[in-house]
This record gives C-alpha cells, structure tokens and sequence, in this order.
C-alpha cells in the first residue's frame, strides 16, 4: 500500500512456513489420495514428481519473484510490470475469490466430521450408525440438510477471519507456528499406525511401486491415451496442491524480504507439500486396500472412489477398527482442519491484499467485508446439494461448477499467459535479475529460462484443451 510500510515476514523460516501451510491443505490429504489410489498408485507418483520438480518449480518460482519484485498484490503486481498486462492480475484475483467460498464449505463438511468423530469417542454416540454401510448415508444426508452445511461453512469462514484480522505477523505466522508442527506430528503418527496395521502390505505396494499395468488398456496394451490422462491429472493436482495460478504465492511474495533466497525457498516448499502429500496416500491407499479385500470389493472398485474416498469409504475403514477406528478417525480429521484452515487462511488472505491495494482500506474493514462476501457467495455451494439442489449453473452444482470454472479454465488460462507474459514480454532475464537481487546466484536459471518460455505455456496450453474437451464431452472424455 502506497504510504503505509508494508506487511512482511518475519524472516525466511516464516515465508516457507507460510506458503508451505498454503499449499498443503485438501489437496494433499484429499484429492492427492484419490488421485494416487485412481490413476494406478506408484505410476502416478513418479510423474506427480516428475512434474513438481520441474513445472511446479517453475512456476512457483516466477509467481513469488514477481510479488517480491513488485512488492503489490497479485491485482496490481502485473500491471506494475507493464500496463498493457495487468488483466493477468484481474484473473489471478477472481480465482481465490471463486474459490474460498466453496473450499470453506467443504472445510466446514470436514468440521462436521471431527465433530461427529469426538461425540462418538467421547460420548459412545453412533451418529454415523453402528456399521460401516452407513456412511455413504450419513455423508449425502449431511451435504443436503437445509442449514448445517452453510452453518458448518460459516464456523470455518469465521475461525479463518480471526487469524486474518490479526495480520501477517501477529495472525498468519503465529497460527502457522502452532498449526503446522501439529499437522506434521498428526500426520507421522497416523500414518505409522496404519503402516503397522496388519495386511497393509499389499496396498503399501500398490502405492509405492510404479506399475506399468495401469497404463494399459483393457487388451492390456499400452495405451497412450491412458498415460495422457494420467500425466493432464498429476498435472492438474499439482497446480491445485502447490497454490498455483491463483495469486497467493505472488501475494505472499510480495511480504518477502530482498535478502531471502527465492530458489531455495522455492525448492523447500516443495519438498514440504510433496511430503504431505505422500504421507496422506500412505494414510489412506493401504487401509483402503486391505478393507476392500477383507469385505470383497474389488480393488479397482474401491480404488476408483474418487471424491468420495475421504468421506464415505474411509469413515467404512474407520468403522471397521472399531474403538481404535474412532480414535483414529478423530485424529484425523483433526489433521484435514489444520491444513484446510491454513490453506483457506492463505486465498482469504490473497483477496484481503487484494482489496487493501485496490481500496486502500485498513485490514480490519478490509477481512470484514471480504468475510461478508464469501459467506454471501458460500451459501450457494453449501446448499448446492439440499435446499438449493434445483437451481444449476450449466446442468453443474454450484460448488462442482466453481471447481470447474476456476480449476480447469481460469487456473490454466492465468498460467499461460503469466508464461507468456515473463516468457517473451518482460523476458526470464526479468525474473532471474530479481532472484539474484538477494545474492545468492539463481543456479538454475537456463533450465528456468528455456521452462518458461516454451515448455510451461505448451504443457498448461494441453492442460486448458483437454479441459475443455472433457467439460463439453468433445472426444470421447467424460465427467
Ligand atoms: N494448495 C491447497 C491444497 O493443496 C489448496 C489451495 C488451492 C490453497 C488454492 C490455496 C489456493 O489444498
């Protein structure tokens, strides 16, 4: 903001921190397992990798660059760079604001289900019915009630607001120190216990080791299609995970100070979010595995649950342990609100920057009004399958249609033309002067240069057209 020093961290253990505890959330713990268990476990994992050491890096790197080069908000950060290309701004800014609404909805789902795991822990209730059938039951009926979705959402808005209010030191830093330690903790522990339950090995295999078999077709030929499915949904993931596309990493850049390595700082929140995200598929794959050959379910059917993994065929697995199930699906749930809260904390606090630059307002009125508006726009996901469920956008559910609008059109669309943009406008030479401004040489600046020239437009171009294909069922792709 002009006039008013600007918000920064504390220094560069706070910056990792921070953009760490945005990109681990949902998509690590919930979308990455069902990926993972979909697209054929350790196959998936070695082009996931693949992706995020090259792709990921790059274009993180130029996001965080930028912010701190500017030192603006992702709204006003391009256009200071050059007029002519300050809608990139204005499509990073409607990303989050799309977003957050529908990510509070199903970090308030995730409430629900911690709330329901600590009645039955403590009080002996059975609110999710005795077995294990039920869960499928209890997750529809939850998402379709009148009122208790949209209150559940409202919760987690107003915890999110709290820390933001609070500022980038006092709010976003403390509650990362406090938080993110914790999910660490929660997460190695859970995932040992469940390593060490008896019959995981299979499904440990199964996640683990790249099997080629799953890139075959039903002849059990290879099949190219399959591997170009494969790769556009590690691709689409990574996005998703690493918080890109959407402004938040130029936004947290911008509180970045001149003297902190940019490179370094890049690789070790990818180390961090990768991390999570393989402990998450080892929570999750193998006890999936091992209950769907318990109960007879065909692997590949339980393999195959998408969305629904989390909330309908793990609660199953949680039942099936019984008392220890219970525990562990408290514990567990306890670790998805810590990192959807911080990971929430982070695009609300993308759109609070974004309207302090713009509006030149203070931060309180500033969350206050942001607040206002995400509750506003959330009452359209939350009730989206209940009182709502008649009105659709497009044939789609509020929330499916928001997931859809921002994740495979404007995410992709804000990458490519960010790539074109530092590409061949304002040059590599750009972002790699900046990079090096904190004195420490950007070692991998060729490979940096030649990614974000030509390969990063061209992959995330292929992205956006099988997107496309697939929403309007051109080609044979369906939802
Ligand atoms: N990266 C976060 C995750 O993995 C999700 C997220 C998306 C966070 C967009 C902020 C912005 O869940």
């Amino acid at each position: 903001m002009e006039g008013k020093k600007r918000a920064s961290w504390s220094g560069q253990v706070a910056f990792i921190l921070a953009a760490a505890a945005s990109a681990i959330g949902l998509g690590n713990l919930w979308r990455f397992p069902y990926l993972a268990a979909q697209y054929g476990g350790g196959t998936f994992l070695v082009i996931y990798l693949a992706l995020v050491v090259t792709l990921g890096f790059t274009l993180m790197l130029t996001e965080i660059t930028i912010g701190r080069a500017t030192q603006q908000s992702q709204l006003t950060a391009y256009s200071r760079l050059h007029k002519g290309w300050g809608f990139i701004g204005l499509i990073a800014t409607v990303v989050p604001i799309l977003i957050v609404p529908y990510y509070c909805v199903i970090g308030g789902w995730v409430l629900k289900y911690f709330v329901t795991y600590a009645q039955m822990a403590f009080t002996g209730a059975q609110p999710m019915g005795a077995g294990a059938a039920e869960s499928g039951a209890f997750f529809s009926g939850f998402i379709s009630a009148n009122f208790a979705p949209f209150g559940y959402g409202i919760l987690f808005v107003l915890g999110c607001a709290t820390v933001i209010v609070l500022g980038v030191k006092n709010g976003i830093e403390k509650s990362n120190l406090v938080l993110m330690p914790l999910l660490f903790l929660l997460a190695l522990a859970i995932s040992i216990y469940v390593v060490c339950l008896p019959g995981t090995g299979e499904g440990i295999k199964y996640y683990l080791l790249p099997n080629l078999d799953c890139l075959c077709d039903a002849n059990g030929k290879f099949s190219v299609a399959t591997l170009g499915k494969t790769i556009l949904g590690a691709m689409g993931q990574m996005f998703y995970s690493l918080s890109l596309a959407m402004g938040i990493m130029v936004t947290y850049g911008s509180y970045m100070k001149k003297t902190d390595s940019i490179e370094r700082c890049v690789r070790r929140i990818e180390v961090f979010d990768t991390l999570i995200a393989l402990i998450a598929g080892l929570m999750i794959i193998p006890v999936v595995y091992m209950f769907a050959i318990k109960t007879g379910t065909p692997v590949k059917e339980a393999m195959n649950a998408g969305p629904g993994l989390m909330f309908i065929t793990l609660p199953k697995v949680f039942a099936m342990l019984g008392t220890a199930g219970t525990w562990l699906g408290l514990a567990f749930f306890a670790l998805v609100i810590f990192a959807a809260a911080t990971s929430a904390i982070s695009l609300y606090e993308a759109c609070v920057a974004s309207v302090c630059d713009l509006l030149h307002i203070e931060r309180k009125p500033a969350t206050f009004f942001t607040g206002a508006l995400i509750c506003f726009l959330s009452a359209f996901s939350a009730l989206g399958y209940g009182a709502w469920g008649d009105i659709t956008v497009f044939g789609l559910q509020f929330l499916d249609f928001f997931d859809i609008v921002t994740s495979c059109f404007l995410m992709p669309i804000a990458a490519i033309l960010t790539c074109l943009f530092v590409g061949w406008v304002i040059k590599p030479k750009a972002i790699i002067d900046e990079v090096e401004v904190d004195g420490h040489p950007f070692r991998a600046k060729h490979f940096f240069a030649f990614m974000v020239r030509y390969v990063a437009p061209a992959f995330v171009t292929a992205i956006l057209i099988s997107e496309v294909c697939r929403n309007l069922k051109i080609g044979g792709w369906s939802i």
